[in-house]
C-alpha cells in the first residue's frame, strides 16, 4: 500500500476524538467487494470474527481461528481506502497472558495492515489491553454481551438484567477505558446501562443492541442487509436481500432449463466463421 493511500485513512485520533459528538457510523466487512461499497459511508469497518457464524457457517465464534482473521482482514484492507479497519482477535488468542495477546495482535497487525484490534474485554483482559497499548497496539474493548462467553452464558443473552451483570459489563467497560482502550463496543445491554458506561468512561462507546446514547453504532452487515435468516431484535433491515438473491436465482434457474440464458447478448460470435 502506497503512503499516499494509507494518509486516506482514518486514524485512532478521528476515532477517540468522537465521544460525545456527531455518532461513529460502524459495520462489519469480510470481504474486498462488501469493504468498498461500505468504505465511504463508514467510519470504521470490523473484521469480526462473526464471520465465523455470517460466512463460515460456524454455531457461534468459538471455532474462528488466527488464519481466519488474517485472510478476511486482509480482503478488507485490499478492498478499502478511508476507512479505519479493526480485527477481531479470536477466542483463544488473547486470554493466556500479555505474551501471547501481543505475539497474535501484533501478527494480525503486520499481515493484514489494519490500524487495531478487538478484544472481548472481561475485566481480567485490562492487563492485556495495556500491554498491547504500551507496545504500539491500538485495542478496541468489548463488553456485555460477549458472543466468545456463549458456553459460559448457556446462550447469547443480553445482559444487564441482575445486579451482578450490571455491575460485571460496567466493571469491564471501566477496566478497559483505564487500560487505554480507544473505543469500546458495548453488545446487547438495556439502554439505562449503556448510557451509564458511556457516561462513565472516556472513550467513545459503539452500542449494538446497546442504546442511541451510545458515541456511535454497529451492526453485522449482512444483518442490516437482511441476507441473514434470523436476526435479533436490535437489528433495523435497510434491504432484502436474501429476498433479491433467491428471486435472482429462481430466474437464472428457469432462463438456463428453458435456454432462454445464454441469449444472444451474452454470446460470442464470430464476424467470420474460420474457413476450415
Ligand atoms: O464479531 C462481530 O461482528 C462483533 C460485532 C457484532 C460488534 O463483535
Amino acid at each position: 500500500m502506497s503512503a499516499q493511500t494509507q494518509a486516506r485513512r482514518k486514524t485512532v485520533r478521528d476515532i477517540a476524538k468522537a465521544k460525545g459528538g456527531e455518532p461513529l457510523v460502524c459495520l462489519t466487512a469480510y470481504d474486498a467487494p462488501m469493504a468498498a461499497l461500505l468504505d465511504p459511508h463508514a467510519d470504521v469497518l470490523l473484521v469480526g470474527d462473526s464471520v465465523g457464524m455470517v460466512v463460515h457457517g460456524l454455531p457461534s465464534t468459538v471455532g474462528v481461528t488466527m488464519e481466519m482473521m488474517i485472510l478476511h482482514g486482509q480482503a478488507v484492507m485490499r478492498g478499502s481506502v478511508e476507512a479505519f479497519v479493526v480485527v477481531d482477535m479470536p477466542f483463544g488468542s488473547y486470554e493466556t497472558n500479555s505474551d501471547q495477546a501481543f505475539l497474535n495482535a501484533a501478527r494480525i497487525m503486520k499481515e493484514t495492515g489494519c490500524q487495531a484490534v478487538k478484544i472481548e474485554s472481561g475485566t481480567y483482559a485490562a492487563t492485556q489491553i495495556e500491554h498491547l497499548v504500551a507496545r504500539g497496539i491500538p485495542v478496541m474493548g468489548h463488553v456485555g454481551l460477549r458472543p466468545q462467553a456463549v458456553n459460559v452464558d448457556g446462550g447469547f443473552r443480553a445482559k444487564g438484567r441482575s445486579e451482578k451483570e450490571w455491575s460485571t459489563a460496567l466493571a469491564e467497560a471501566k477496566a478497559a477505558d483505564e487500560a487505554g482502550a480507544f473505543a469500546i463496543v458495548v453488545e446487547g445491554v438495556a439502554h439505562e446501562l449503556a448510557e451509564q458506561i458511556t457516561k462513565s468512561v472516556k472513550c467513545p462507546t459503539i452500542g449494538i443492541g446497546a442504546s442511541p446514547t451510545c458515541d456511535g453504532q454497529i451492526l453485522v452487515t449482512d444483518d442490516m442487509l437482511g441476507i441473514t435468516d434470523w436476526v435479533p431484535k436490535f437489528v433495523k433491515k435497510y434491504a432484502d436481500l436474501r429476498a433479491e438473491i433467491t428471486k435472482a436465482a429462481i430466474n437464472y434457474a428457469a432462463d438456463v432449463r428453458s435456454r432462454r440464458f445464454p441469449g444472444e447478448a451474452q454470446t460470442y460470435k464470430l464476424p467470420k466463421p474460420p474457413s476450415n
